[in-house]
Parts: structure tokens; C-alpha cells; sequence
């Protein structure tokens, strides 16, 4: 008891665990949380930069009841995935761009951030730690989640005092319920995700329990997730309530273009630059909302969803049906995607980073 005691309390900074693998039903994987060994935490004032983090057992945390991040939500979070490669080496995918999208979201959110080296470091020290949950080849990923949170207790409405950076990790599979299956989106025309001026284009907390109550209202008729307009003409499309979405017409690629209300996601940004390099003609533009009505094709992407083909989606009582099989571009943008990130294929772009 005395050594396990020890093991929880002591930080360790450079872990690595044996166990070639934890207990882990592989092929069961779903998204949801699955409790890993070791959590990352480094701490800082508001007044002061982060310097030093350190890995502590994963479990709960605690907080000022009058903490910023529970009263006023102050706190963002990011998402990025651990793999393994058939040769055993570990790969991770773009991490400096999720440091790079907290520091914009930290400036925005008035909360110190980690540095990029920083964050980037704290992501290698979480996974190697966990790596026995890293799952093998094929079978899923380790996600990371890095949290940022105001910590410090405030009363008033300000910036709390304290700052917690954090990175807990769990093994996943696919996100949507239907595994890798078509998704039925239906276009939500009352609730909307941002507003021009707000925090749609950044990766708050607060952008995201807002849209639960539209998502389970479209799970309960049966649809997969909803697909939000903008919310000044409610005429351009923006995103669902966790990804990202693209539209295909002939031989070109549009997604909604970043302008302060969409999340400027790193699989969005990754499949722009691949599909451009199979020869489409992408465009970042608004996207009126009647386009989805003589599309060839509509996908998503997000880290958690990877690419995700949409099968239909209804508008004003209206079901538009759309490619998705064996032919379809989302397919072959989804395989080179998975193929870098696994080490399938070779990294031309330099994206993947061996720990
Ligand atoms: C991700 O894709 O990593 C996200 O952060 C979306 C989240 C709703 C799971």
C-alpha cells in the first residue's frame, strides 16, 4: 500500500509504462472516456507564464467552488490523437497546431497560455506515459484532451487569478455511434452555435453545451447530429455541434470559410491541403445553405470524427440523398488522411511527429 501511495503522489516527469498493452477490448472501442494512468498538470498565475508541469496519476481534481472555469466558463480545450504504427513506432498528428489554436483561444479568452514547445512537450510526456492504452495498429487511437481552465476563484465577473493547463488522455474509436456508416444530418433552423462577434472560431468550452439541446432533439427523430446556419440571415451553413463540413460538386471542394464564427478545425485544414494535392479546386467560402441540394457528395471532419461521408440531410421537411460508397472522394480523402496519420502512408508534409 505504502509503494502505491508513493506511485500517486510522486510526480514523474519522464514515465514510460512497460505493459506492452493495458486490458483493453480493442475492437469495442467507441468514444467514450476509458481512465488512462497518468494526467499531465502545469499551473500558473495570471500574472505569470507557465514554466513547469509535471505528469500526475489521472483522477479527479479539485477546484475553488468560486472557480472562473464553473462560474463564468472561463476555459478552453483542445483535441488530438496518439497512434501506433505497424513498425511500433508512436505518432502524433500536428500537435503544434492545437498549441498554436489554444494560445489564439487563450488571447481571446484573457488566460495565459503554454508555449508552443510547451504544449508540445506535455502532449509527448502524456503519451508516452499512457502509452500501454495507445491502441495497436489499426484498432483506434489514444485522444488527448488539453484543457486550459481558470482555476482561481473569482466573484465578480474578471479573469480568475489561477490557470490550470492539463492533459488527461483515453484509447477511442470512431465517434459516431454508427461507426464508419453514412450520417443522417438534419439542418437546425431554430438554436444556433455562434454569432459574429462571439467565440464560434475558437475553441472555448462555452461553445459547446449550448448545442446539446438542439443535438438531442435531432437524436431523438433519429438523425446523427445537426448542421447549424449562420445565425444573422440563416442562409450559409457552418458546422455540426462537433465537426466541420465540406461539400462536393463536380471536381470542387467548399467548406464554409473561417470568418470568426467556425472552427478553424486541423482535419479541416489537413484535408484542404490534401484534397488540393489530388487536383481538386478547393474553395473557403460562404456556402448558402440551397447548395446542398445539388451536391455530389458532403462530408465532415474533426479530429474526434476523422472523415465522416454524410448520407442524407433534411432542410425544412426536404431529405437531399448523397454519394457515399466505395467511389466517393470523401473515401479516398479519408484513406490518405488515416494512411499519414498511421504511418501507411509516407508524411510529405511533414505533419506526423515519431515519440
Ligand atoms: C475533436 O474533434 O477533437 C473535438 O474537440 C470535438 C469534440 C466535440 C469531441
Amino acid at each position: 500500500a505504502a509503494s502505491s501511495l508513493q506511485q500517486l503522489f510522486e510526480p514523474t516527469t519522464s514515465y514510460r509504462s512497460d505493459d506492452e498493452y493495458a486490458n483493453v477490448n480493442w475492437d469495442e472501442l467507441g468514444f467514450g472516456l476509458t481512465p488512462t494512468d497518468y494526467m499531465y498538470v502545469m499551473k500558473c498565475s495570471i500574472n505569470e507564464k507557465f514554466s513547469e508541469g509535471e505528469l500526475n496519476r489521472y483522477g479527479n481534481i479539485e477546484l475553488s467552488p468560486s472557480s472562473g472555469v464553473l462560474n463564468y466558463g472561463q476555459g478552453l480545450f483542445e483535441g488530438l490523437k496518439a497512434y501506433r504504427r505497424e513498425d511500433g513506432r508512436l505518432l502524433l498528428f500536428r500537435p503544434e497546431q492545437n498549441a498554436l489554436r489554444m494560445k489564439i483561444g487563450a488571447e481571446r479568452m484573457c488566460m495565459p497560455s503554454p508555449s508552443v514547445e510547451q504544449f508540445v512537450d506535455a502532449v509527448k510526456q502524456t503519451a508516452l506515459a499512457n502509452k500501454r492504452w495507445i491502441p495497436p495498429p489499426g484498432k483506434g487511437s489514444l485522444y488527448m484532451r488539453p484543457l486550459l481552465i481558470g482555476n482561481g476563484p473569482v466573484l465578480g465577473l474578471a479573469p480568475a487569478p489561477d490557470y490550470t493547463f492539463l492533459i488527461y488522455a483515453s484509447p477511442v474509436g470512431n465517434y459516431f455511434k454508427e461507426g464508419l456508416a453514412p450520417l443522417n444530418l438534419v439542418v437546425e433552423d431554430k438554436f444556433h452555435r455562434a454569432a459574429p462577434g462571439g467565440t464560434g472560431g475558437v475553441k472555448t468550452i462555452t461553445n459547446y453545451a449550448p448545442v446539446l439541446k438542439a443535438q438531442a432533439q435531432a437524436k431523438s427523430k433519429g438523425f446523427s447530429d445537426v448542421l447549424f446556419l449562420d445565425s444573422v440571415n440563416k442562409k450559409n451553413i457552418e458546422e455540426l455541434s462537433s465537426c466541420n463540413i465540406f461539400i462536393v460538386k463536380g471536381n470542387a471542394i467548399s467548406t464554409p470559410d473561417t470568418n470568426g464564427t467556425i472552427l478553424a478545425g486541423i482535419t479541416r485544414k489537413s484535408i484542404i491541403d490534401i484534397a488540393r494535392g489530388y487536383g481538386y479546386q478547393v474553395e473557403e467560402r460562404p456556402i448558402p445553405v440551397e447548395d446542398l441540394i445539388d451536391a455530389d457528395e458532403v462530408f465532415c471532419t474533426g479530429t474526434a470524427v476523422v472523415v465522416a461521408p454524410v448520407g442524407n440531410i433534411t432542410y425544412l421537411g426536404k431529405r437531399v440523398e448523397y454519394k457515399t460508397g466505395a467511389g466517393a472522394i470523401s473515401r479516398k480523402l479519408q484513406s490518405t488522411l488515416t494512411g499519414i496519420q498511421t504511418g501507411l502512408i509516407e508524411d510529405k508534409m511533414g505533419w506526423t511527429v515519431v515519440i
